[in-house]
């Protein structure tokens, strides 16, 4: 099992990696060489006490969401109205996500529902949470760097999304739409949870895809508070095993998301599945042949890690089930299921691992003394659905940070990259 022990590691080499995020942030933030983009957003955390109803865009993924939120002040919010759509339907025949799209149509689709949850005759001002890698010159201007996430509209890269948003509304007519913020999903997450705690200065997504936003204390563009994106699914200081270095080969973006690769729900499946296709191979696994799902690529996916790792009786029935219905294969000894949840847990312990390691950079960043408490803000599907993933989460930091009781919380945010926008949109307003 030495294939497994690479993906342990120790509290050391969580250390060191957590002092090479730290460096990379600072490299990053001065402009020098690092897998840390370090993107200003524009924005600081909010008082909690912005009031009013604002419309908000969530697109980061192939769906998109459109919602109303109503900020009351005190750090109280409700969502009011909310439609999500697929941006591909292969049932209805379309998809803009793909090459053959242009930009212009992908933009018109996403403002065309926005009237159907509106008010009539009532303007309203709009937040746009838009996923992936931008470079923002102000807080409503953000020029897309690469899509992420299997997206591959055309004519988008390199384009202001905020100016192409603002065409597809005049062309809908929404002119009593006024976009005023273009944001990150983590971003969102951090103005979310910050809009009902002041000690929330770290946001991140731990879901399909990984990132962390947090509090700059002093921004080398303003030299004031600003939040900053730092796309830390980029990282890439990290001990790749055979396995990652196999998965990364064959992505979309070899050589980049590093960190993404080894952490995210996209992910974890098809690095489980690697790695039990060589236990195959090396005759360690289904002795008796050769199953389809582990020589098809990303059919395995997280729902499935989080059912093994969800199996908590002693013969491991549940992995027996699934192993039955999902991959055919009817008869497997109980040592073949114990090797099959020790790999699910292996990937999963380190995503756990290296976030944690990532966190520990930025605490240490921002507050080198160890001296104000500090809420990290999270949301995503593996956060919050992924068998004891929060709670190792949480426990690695206590170690970490033992000295220091109550010096760092995680806190679910849910919806948060949706209600920020809203947020973005009032603190801009004000
Ligand atoms: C990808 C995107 C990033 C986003 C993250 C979570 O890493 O590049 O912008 O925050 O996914 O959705």
């Amino acid at each position: 099992m030495q294939a497994l022990a690479n993906f342990m590691l120790s509290e050391t080499q969580i250390l060191d990696i957590a002092s090479r995020f730290q460096k990379a942030m600072t490299d990053g933030l001065a402009g020098k060489n690092s897998s840390l983009k370090m993107l200003p957003s524009f924005l600081t955390k909010p008082t909690g006490q912005e009031k009013g109803v604002y419309l908000a865009v969530d697109f980061g993924g192939t769906n998109v969401r459109v919602l109303t939120v109503e900020l009351q002040g005190n750090g109280a919010y409700s969502t009011l109205q909310r439609r999500s759509f697929p941006l591909r339907d292969r049932g209805k025949g379309y998809d803009f996500t793909s090459p053959e799209t242009a930009g212009s149509d992908l933009f018109q689709f996403i403002a065309e529902p926005m009237d159907t949850i509106l008010v009539p005759n009532q303007s309203y001002s709009l937040g746009f949470t838009f996923s992936f890698p931008s470079r923002q010159a102000g807080v409503n201007q953000a020029v897309l760097i690469k899509w992420t996430k299997e997206i591959q509209t055309s004519g988008v890269e390199g384009r202001d999304v905020a100016e192409l948003l603002q065409k597809a509304l005049a062309v809908r007519n929404l002119t009593r739409v006024m976009p005023m913020a273009v944001i990150n999903d983590t971003v969102g997450t951090l103005l979310t949870a910050a809009y009902g705690d002041r000690h929330a200065d770290i946001g991140s997504i731990c879901g399909t895809g990984h990132n962390t936003c947090y509090l700059e204390p002093s921004s080398p563009i303003t030299g004031q508070p600003m939040i900053i994106n730092m796309e830390s699914g980029n990282f890439n200081e990290l001990q790749a095993t055979a396995y990652d270095l196999q998965l990364d080969r064959q992505s979309q973006l070899p050589g980049e998301q590093c960190l993404e690769k080894m952490v995210g729900g996209q992910y974890i499946g098809e690095l489980t599945r690697i790695i039990i296709q060589d236990f195959i191979n090396k005759k360690l696994l289904f002795a008796s042949g050769r199953p389809e799902i582990f020589y098809t690529p990303y059919q395995i996916k997280a729902e499935h890690i989080a059912g093994i790792l969800a199996d908590k009786s002693p013969d491991l029935t549940g992995v027996s089930h699934w192993l039955k219905t999902i991959c055919q294969i009817h008869c497997s000894p109980l040592e073949e299921r114990t090797t099959l949840r020790n790999i699910a847990s292996a990937v999963i312990t380190r995503s756990i691992q290296l976030i944690a390691a990532t966190y520990t950079g930025v605490l240490k960043h921002i507050d080198p003394g160890l001296e104000h408490r500090h809420t990290i803000a999270i949301d995503g599907s593996l956060y919050e659905l992924m068998p004891g993933y929060a709670d190792k989460l949480n426990n690695i930091l206590k170690n970490i940070f033992k000295d220091k009781p109550g010096f760092v919380t995680t806190k679910l945010t849910k919806d948060g990259s949706g209600v920020g926008a809203a947020i973005a949109a009032a603190i801009v307003e004000e």
